[in-house]
């Protein structure tokens, strides 16, 4: 996506060779234009899914979540990393490990939004290992219900996740997908003038 490789260029900061820094537009700050936009490729790009719902994690896969879910004209659900004070039972569950971060997060989510009926859509900011994206494709599959796909802002196509999804079966669609960031350089896959 043109819009969104453009403004990785012009305001993404290369921390080090692991980690892209795009706090001004995705991550704290958050641009509601190009959100919207992100929102409408990932629509586009699922169209024929047959989505019903979408679900991320909280917090930064929210914004672009909620656009492509307006998009679609489905809800969107997030799982929550902290334990709700009112979300006690009747939850899924499961363990997510973030090597980026190196601690296991909790994720739930209540039953009562999804059901074994549902065509989910996983919508994430970033892919790196593919942690996040597992975790909640599992509990999409606790609900009984089916991926209809995993649609990822930013894929550090460089670390495993990628190539993990698409063995396991999942059809992923990344915005941009960053091939290196050597030399405080971003380094893309490949120019999608979409
Ligand atoms: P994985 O799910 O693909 O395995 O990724 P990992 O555990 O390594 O990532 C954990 C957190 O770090 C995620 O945010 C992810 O978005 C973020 N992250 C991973 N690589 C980068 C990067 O290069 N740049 C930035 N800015 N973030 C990165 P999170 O813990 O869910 O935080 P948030 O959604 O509350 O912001």
């Amino acid at each position: 996506m043109k819009l969104l490789r453009d403004k990785v260029i012009s305001d993404g900061i290369v921390l080090n060779n692991q980690v892209l820094k795009v706090d001004s537009f995705l991550n704290h700050q958050m641009d509601p234009v190009l959100m919207q936009e992100m929102g409408k490729e990932f629509a586009r790009l699922f169209a024929e899914q047959g989505v019903t719902r979408v679900l991320t994690i909280e917090s930064s896969g929210i914004a672009p979540a909620i656009m492509t879910a307006l998009e679609l004209g489905v809800p969107l659900i997030f799982a929550r990393k902290q334990k709700s004070l009112t979300l006690r039972e009747d939850i899924f569950t499961e363990k997510v490990y973030s090597f980026t971060k190196q601690e296991t997060n909790e994720v739930t989510v209540s039953k009562k939004f999804i059901h074994a009926t549902d065509r989910v859509l996983i919508i994430d900011d970033f892919l790196a290992n593919g942690e996040a994206a597992f975790g909640l494709a599992r509990i999409v599959e606790q609900a009984g219900a089916s991926v209809a796909g995993i649609g990822i802002v930013i894929e550090k196509a460089f670390q495993p996740g990628g190539k993990n999804l698409i063995e396991a079966g999942y059809r992923l669609k990344s915005l941009v997908r960053i091939a290196g960031l050597e030399d405080g350089q971003v380094q893309f896959v490949e120019v999608d003038e979409a």
